[in-house]
């Protein structure tokens, strides 16, 4: 059901690669609730998704940039003000990479040229985002910057690897940046720390479904959906919370303050009957 939420609003979404993207289900809500917007991603993206598709759908612009160049975040800044006529609302970031990841690298065992890549691709590009905003002078008062996030900034999680650190970090930006952009301009910043979700990114997460599994018997609401993210996006662009800034906000159905639930130690009790020890793998302790 569609409220007018972001009538007249107008944003950038990051990050929409294909209809599993959380971004791409922000943009079919943001249109619904009446704003109008530009699409970006990288060139990879462009050509390997079906970014052009959502482009067409909602009769948007698709503006190719890498999130780590500011060059290229200038010129996607400049184009959407002049396509969409004048300074914008909301900007979404659903960014996130780890080469560490892609290349199965243990976190004992990382290459740090690709750490470096994830923290530039998955947080460091927050803060570039937000500064080439503010010196464009390119978002409204009482606009709103969301990036998404996950709970192992806070919790260690098996095979999260070194995308916990990048989320810290996203999170740290964002109350950085949020008192700058809030005292000088009232323009908020905020994470949402969203369950885990089966798109693209989250598939490549080690132990994916076992962890979809645990957290939704963990979670007295079960997992937040990528359209439930969506929803929640809505509202912090909408007017409707417009003191809400600095802040990482759970999206996880309850997760976050479960220590354990019956229907996880239910499913552990069952785990309890084989003989699961050490599997003689090097990674035995992960
Ligand atoms: N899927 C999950 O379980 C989950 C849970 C919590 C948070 N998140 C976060 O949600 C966000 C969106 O991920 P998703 O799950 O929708 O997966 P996704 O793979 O659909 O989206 C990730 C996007 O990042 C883009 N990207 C990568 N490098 C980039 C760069 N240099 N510049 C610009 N864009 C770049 C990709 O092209 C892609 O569109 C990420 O920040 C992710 O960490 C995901």
């Amino acid at each position: 059901m569609a409220y007018n939420l972001l009538k007249g609003k107008k944003g950038i979404i990051f990050g929409a690669l294909n209809a599993d993207s959380i971004a791409w289900k922000v943009a079919e809500r943001a249109y619904e609730e009446g704003a109008i917007f530009t699409l970006t991603n990288t060139s990879v993206a462009l050509r390997m998704g079906d970014t052009a598709k959502l482009a067409e759908k909602y009769n948007t612009v698709l503006i190719e940039a890498d999130a780590t160049n500011v060059d290229d975040l200038e010129n996607l800044i400049k184009k959407t003000m002049e396509v969409l006529g004048g300074k914008f609302d909301f900007i979404l970031h659903s960014i996130g990479m780890s080469p560490n990841v892609r290349k199965d690298r243990h976190y004992s065992d990382l290459d740090y040229n690709y750490l470096e890549k994830t923290l530039d691709i998955s947080a460091v590009s927050f803060h570039k985002v937000l500064q080439t905003a503010r010196k464009l002078d390119a978002i409204n008062e009482w606009g709103s910057v969301v990036a998404l996030s996950y709970m192992a900034a806070q919790r260690t999680f098996y095979g999260y690897n070194d995308m916990a650190d990048a989320k810290a970090l996203l999170e740290s930006i964002a109350r950085s940046f949020g008192y700058i952009y809030g005292r000088e301009r009232n323009v908020r910043v905020n994470t949402i720390s969203q369950s885990p979700t089966m798109t693209t990114a989250g598939s490549g997460v080690k132990g994916m479904s076992r962890l979809l599994d645990f957290a939704e018997r963990m979670s007295p609401l079960g997992n937040a959906t990528a359209d439930e993210c969506a929803d929640y996006c809505i509202t912090l662009f909408s007017d409707l919370t417009k003191k809400v800034t600095m802040q990482n906000l759970y999206h996880d159905g309850g997760f976050s303050s479960m220590g354990m639930s019956l229907r996880a130690l239910q499913q552990y009790e069952k785990g309890l009957d084989c003989d699961c020890g050490p599997d003689g793998t090097d990674h035995k302790y992960d």
